[in-house]
């Protein structure tokens, strides 16, 4: 009989196939003229945990985007793990950045490039394939595992929350496991144990009833393209330090200790802007580039119109204007709040020449993960006999908003073993996940479920 991880040598390329179908479709969760692709997916994700011989595997129907189940929970005395991942993707445009067809997963210099090849189909697969090379060797699985693969991350989980409170005993654990994060760098197993939450508005500004003249009108009435250019340059300082009352009020301060283990970080600001293409970085005055990234709140234009986009030059006077603004929030921040001293911010700035509005998108709460969490130590250990590298903890600036429900509902610490890279270009053209790592992901999901019983035990 084989081991596990000979199964998984020899299994590489039949692994890279099932991937390769996977990624194939395009189960944007943001686009409604997807639904098909999202079921597709889904349907794939049953069929794969199908194969695994599972106890129960289901597919859940909600108001949005399917919810794949699955479990076998084989122990009554080992820990079990919820294993968490998304399949659905970003959209992918601008489509004629992309080399390569974002939906035609390509290979070129041992990167896999497709849309959700990082972002989460390729991490997430990976403790498929662990299970699998568990379960096609003959070997009863080391631990208990249920799986949960949701197809509205991106969207901000909508579904699942309401998933969470309703199936809370079906989805009992005594961790979460997710790869949907990134490591530090190449080679170098991470950790994360720290994610930024967020608030997520827009702005709405109407002037006059219909686009003016700009030579008739111009200089009489009021322009609402100027006035979301006022109100955006009164959201920050010339020190990055959001203005908006309140907003720092609950902002825990980093420690000494904290900021002493962000400065050992091998971390190369020269390098950072580099590969951005910057002259210099930007941000929060008194803090570093990776204290900024995801130890501070931030606050961001992601889009802005109005007035006239085409060739040339039109001449006129915009009858309204729009803005797209994130802020990213850290512990013990709550969007909720922060979206109400947002409002009344904006709205304080509102010239009555014209109608302020302020809408709200989805939202997220931030997270810090216990550092002495017995999980977490068998995770960092599986990842180093794998990758054969000391592991690093760091935070990360990114959101995975069901992170925080996980704890608060389950009260499930969750262990973010990401095998994705900075470089990866999640929600970018040109996204990749390298194909080492996501075979050296299988390895370490499948060492992770065989160290975890040891790790319970001596915790008690
Ligand atoms: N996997 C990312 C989050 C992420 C990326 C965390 C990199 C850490 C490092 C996730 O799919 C994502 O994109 N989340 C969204 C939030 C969501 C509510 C749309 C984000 O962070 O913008
Ligand atoms: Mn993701
Ligand atoms: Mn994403």
């Amino acid at each position: 009989m084989k081991s596990n991880q000979e199964y998984i040598s020899a299994n590489e390329d039949k692994f890279l196939d099932e991937l390769f179908e996977l990624l194939r479709i395009p189960s944007i969760s943001t686009d409604s003229t997807k639904k098909e692709d999202i079921h597709k997916a889904a349907d794939f994700l049953v069929r794969q945990l199908e194969n695994l011989e599972l106890t129960t595997v289901k597919k859940f129907e909600t108001p949005g985007n399917p919810i794949v189940y699955g479990e076998h929970c084989p122990h009554d005395d080992r820990p079990t793990v919820l294993i968490y991942g998304h399949y659905d993707v970003q959209p992918s445009d601008p489509d004629e950045l992309w080399d390569t067809p974002a939906f035609e997963p390509t290979i070129k210099d041992g990167l896999i490039y497709a849309r959700g090849a990082s972002d989460d189909k390729g991490q997430s697969f990976t403790h498929l394939k662990a299970v699998e090379s568990y379960v096609k060797t003959g070997q009863e699985l080391p631990i208990n595992v249920k799986f949960l693969l949701e197809g509205e991350e991106e969207i901000g989980s909508p579904n699942l929350v309401p998933f969470l409170e309703e199936h809370k005993d079906l989805l009992t654990c005594d961790m979460v496991l997710i790869s949907d994060t990134a490591m530090f760098e190449e080679d170098q197993p991470s950790i994360t144990y720290g994610l930024r939450g967020l608030a997520y508005l827009e702005i709405e500004v109407v002037g006059p009833n219909r686009d003016l003249h700009s030579g008739v009108y111009g200089g009489a009435v009021e322009n609402p393209a100027n006035v979301l250019c006022e109100i955006i340059a009164q959201l920050k300082d010339e020190d990055g330090i959001i203005q908006i009352p309140g907003f720092y009020d609950k902002v825990k301060d980093l420690t000494e200790a904290e900021r002493e283990a962000y400065e050992q970080l091998p971390f190369d600001v020269e390098e950072y802007k580099e590969t951005l293409d910057i002259d210099a970085v930007h941000g929060e005055k008194g803090y570093s580039t990776l204290e900024r990234s995801s130890a501070r709140p931030s606050l961001d234009v992601n889009g802005i119109w109005g007035g006239y986009q085409g060739e040339g030059a039109k001449t006129v006077l915009p009858s309204k204007a729009n803005a797209k603004v994130s802020m990213r929030l850290v512990p013990d921040q709550k969007p909720d709040e922060i979206n109400k001293l947002f409002k009344e911010y904006v709205e304080s700035l509102a010239p009555d020449t014209v109608k302020v509005t302020v809408s709200e998108h989805h939202g997220g709460h931030p997270v810090v993960i216990d550092l002495d969490f017995y999980g977490l130590k068998a995770g960092a250990q599986a990842f180093e006999d794998v990758y054969e590298g000391e592991v690093l903890f760091s935070r990360e600036g990114g959101s995975i908003p069901i992170v925080a429900d996980f704890k608060r509902v389950l009260g499930a610490e969750s262990i973010l073993m990401g095998f994705g890279l900075t470089s990866n270009a999640i929600h970018s053209p040109n996204e990749n996940f390298s194909i080492k790592d996501f075979y050296r992901g299988i390895r370490t999901s499948a060492r992770f479920m065989e160290l975890l019983p040891e790790y319970s035990e001596k915790k008690n």
